[in-house]
């Protein structure tokens, strides 16, 4: 539609068709879709459900021409609605979750996943995906960790700009592409304690030069929809913050798009104490800049009101409305209002082969061998048996893949019977995979305890190990204790799984163990008992035959962790990008007491960021400047040699961090700045080179100005962020 018959639309449209525009309802309004929220029946007529301007969750190529079809006869000005649904690591094929996503180091990789995602989405009648989720994360409670791609502000930007182009394409109306959501603004990542939903507190300058990084690479990379956050910042709601949704989003960021509030967020305004009743709610989002309100009944029911008693001004109706209207327009929906919505394209697309593969080598790439001593990895065939909850474990997807079906998914134990190699291999469950009396909640329900006997899986684990050259183990925690709303206070394993390792490794100390989970855990006691530990995350449709290729050294793994592996909880939250303090500490008995530093455990994480190893080993020369100094408008490359050490061909990324010595404000002791992929042959060399920029040493100084300040810095480049191969420069 052109721009003016859109303004004429507008114009025609009656202050109720209006606020319509701006409400999603939840599918279960038409008894579909999955329920991600607290449901209600939000009090609303059969009038309201009429003049809606988008539905949430409802998926299938057949359901939505349907709906779309009764809903535009019906609607005043045959206005389609949007359809909307979280997207968020594919849709019926599933790719490994975003933090392990964050691992592969990869955009290109992750954009493509991002596209066969949107494709399918597409063909089953999606216009809108709640994806990337682009929230820095430190702390390992929040169950939501699984989301981020990591702790990163620069590897976040990459991968959710790197999203943003997968799903949405040159054009939202080619075929294939879809909007992309980007949320949840902001600092949803650090609620106090990892505890979901609960209070953020940031300083202005980490706001700034850490949280909003990523989500300003998302909105630069042309994403259609913010979603807001849950929680407070500086106490107050983003979906009543207009300092941050008008202020910040759209005159600092540039974002021009749609913003919605989060599920049922406008009615949560009055439990955070924002909003005295649902009409003074209306007012403070509409005002603060919430175009359309996701699943609660605020809009729908006190707009109107408002309008009519001279207290919210219609023009601001019709802003936002205009913003839906515009994305609709985007989409092609006024002339096309099924888009690519089509059960032929459904059957030929989800879960093709092509989309398989694509899955099953980005789940390879975001595995992270954490350990290998005596190169018990990669096996040479049948060597092992296999034990452990996760051996037959069909929950391989993560929390968020709402619209997948576990039977499509392909457990170790199958990938394993299915390998020419491993087809005799033998397995056993060991244990179940969670302690019978911490009981679980799914989205929607309970999970159901695992029915198995308990001390005779453990006693057949036990006789297999001891007759097993090696043993695989397939450990972790299970996918429902990850995502929304499954924070956790303890994140070590289930002791039903510590007991499996201890009995296991009293009859056979070659241990490997492969690691599923959503999120870092407490793993010391597999570092201390296990030879090694590849951690496989929550790895998606084709995670089992991704696991049995990869322990078979079909794929070398190269993931690096886009989240550091704490020593234990009592360190949360922690990120390698920290402050120095007036008094570091590292661990030399010199600092004495006074050193900043615990009692009782280390400062450092068990694995860093950026750690990972390979079944190949890789040696770094020192770095070489092109020059000792820059000016402002210059810069300075710096190159190492990357050597294949090993006797195998593998991929190392190749990561670059930056120091600034003295600033006006303390600046971190390192910072991810770039980093490259190399691919070597054993006993092959590349030159990797960075270039080093005046915008890559920018922060904000005393007076909240971005700049450089001259003086000098310290570059690192390595394997990991603890690398100590570093070099100086000055900037003049
Ligand atoms: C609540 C979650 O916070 C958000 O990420 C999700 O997109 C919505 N529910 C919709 O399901």
């Amino acid at each position: 539609m052109k721009e003016a018959e859109l303004r004429q639309l507008l114009h025609d449209m009656t202050l109720e068709e209006k606020i319509g525009q701006l409400v999603q309802l939840p599918g279960y309004f038409q008894n579909e879709g999955a329920v991600t929220g607290p449901a209600g029946d939000m009090g609303l007529t059969q009038d309201d459900l009429r003049l809606a301007g988008s539905y949430l969750s409802i998926i299938g190529a057949e359901k939505i021409r349907k709906l779309q079809t009764e809903f535009m006869v019906r609607h005043p000005h045959h206005i389609p609605l949007l359809f909307m649904a979280d997207i968020i690591n594919g849709y019926r094929t599933v790719f490994p979750i975003p933090l392990a996503q964050g691992c592969t180091f990869d955009p290109e990789l992750v954009k493509e996943g991002a596209s066969i995602a949107a494709r399918e989405a597409a063909a089953a009648g999606i216009h809108v995906t709640f994806s990337p989720m682009a929230d820095l994360v430190r702390d390992a409670r929040w169950g939501r960790v699984m989301e981020s791609t990591g702790e990163d502000p620069y590897l976040n930007g990459q991968m959710a700009a790197a999203m943003v182009r997968g799903y949405q394409g040159d054009s939202l109306q080619e075929k294939g592409h879809i909007a992309a959501c980007l949320k949840h603004f902001a600092g949803y990542g650090a609620p106090e304690g990892g505890r979901d939903y609960n209070n953020v507190e940031l300083s202005p300058r980490t706001l700034r030069e850490d949280y909003l990084p990523a989500y300003q690479a998302a909105v630069d990379a042309g994403c259609e929809v913010v979603m807001t956050s849950f929680n407070t910042l500086d106490r107050i709601p983003s979906a009543a913050n207009e300092w941050l949704l008008k202020e910040v989003l759209r005159k600092e960021m540039g974002f021009s798009g749609m913003v919605i509030s989060d599920w049922n967020a406008l009615q949560e305004l009055l439990a955070h104490g924002i909003a005295a009743d649902q009409k003074e709610a209306a007012f403070i989002a509409l005002r603060a800049g919430v175009d359309m309100d996701m699943t609660s009944p605020i809009y729908t029911r006190n707009l109107k009101q408002l309008v009519e008693e001279g207290k919210v001004p219609e023009h601001w109706i019709d802003e936002s409305t205009w913003r839906v209207l515009t994305l609709k327009n985007k989409l092609g929906l006024f002339e096309r209002p099924f888009k690519d919505a089509d059960e032929e394209d459904e059957k030929a697309l989800l879960l093709s082969d092509a989309h398989r593969q694509a899955a099953r080598d980005c789940a390879e790439k975001s595995f992270v061998l954490l350990k290998n001593k005596e190169h018990m990895l990669p096996l040479q065939g049948e060597e092992a048996a296999f034990i452990g909850p996760y051996v037959d474990h069909q929950s391989l997807n993560g929390a968020w893949s709402i619209f997948a079906d576990d039977q499509d998914t392909v457990t170790v134990k199958t990938a394993l019977s299915r390998h020419p190699k491993t087809k005799n291999v033998l397995t056993a469950p060991g244990c179940p995979i969670n302690d019978p009396d911490q009981p679980v909640m799914g989205f929607q329900q309970p999970v159901s305890p695992d029915s198995l006997d308990a001390e005779a899986a453990l006693r057949e684990a036990v006789s297999l190990a001891k007759e097993a050259k090696k043993v695989v183990l397939c450990l972790g925690e299970h996918r429902e204790c990850t995502g929304e709303a499954a924070s956790r206070g303890d994140i070590t394993l289930p002791q039903c799984q510590l007991r499996l390792l201890d009995e296991v490794v009293k009859v056979n100390q070659n241990i490997i163990v492969v690691l599923f989970g959503g999120r870092p855990l407490d793993i010391r006691p597999l570092k201390e008992k296990a030879k090694t530990i590849l951690m496989a995350w929550l790895p998606g449709t084709e995670g089992g035959n991704a696991v049995v290729r990869t322990l078979l050294g079909e794929s070398n793994p190269s993931g690096k962790l886009s989240m550091c592996f704490p020593y234990c909880v009592g360190q949360l939250p922690i990120h390698y990008n920290h402050l120095n303090t007036g008094r570091p500490y590292h661990g030399d008995c010199h600092a004495g007491r006074f050193g900043s530093k615990y009692q009782d455990i280390p400062n450092e994480p068990l694995y860093p960021f950026g750690y990972g190893l390979s079944y190949t080993a890789f040696d770094y020369s020192p770095i070489r400047l092109s020059a000792d100094s820059m000016t402002k408008q210059g810069s300075v490359t710096a190159t190492v040699t990357v050597t294949n050490t090993g006797d195998q061909p593998g991929t190392e990324t190749v990561q670059m961090y930056l120091r600034d010595l003295a600033a006006s404000v303390a600046r971190p002791v390192r910072m991810l700045k770039g980093f490259q992929k190399v691919t070597l042959n054993p006993g092959e060399s590349r030159e990797v080179s960075f270039t080093v920029t005046e915008d890559m040493l920018r922060f904000y100084d005393r007076s909240m100005q971005y700049v450089s300040e001259p003086g000098d810095f310290d570059v690192f480049i390595g394997p990991d962020s603890r690398t100590e191969n570093t070099a100086r420069f000055t900037l003049v």
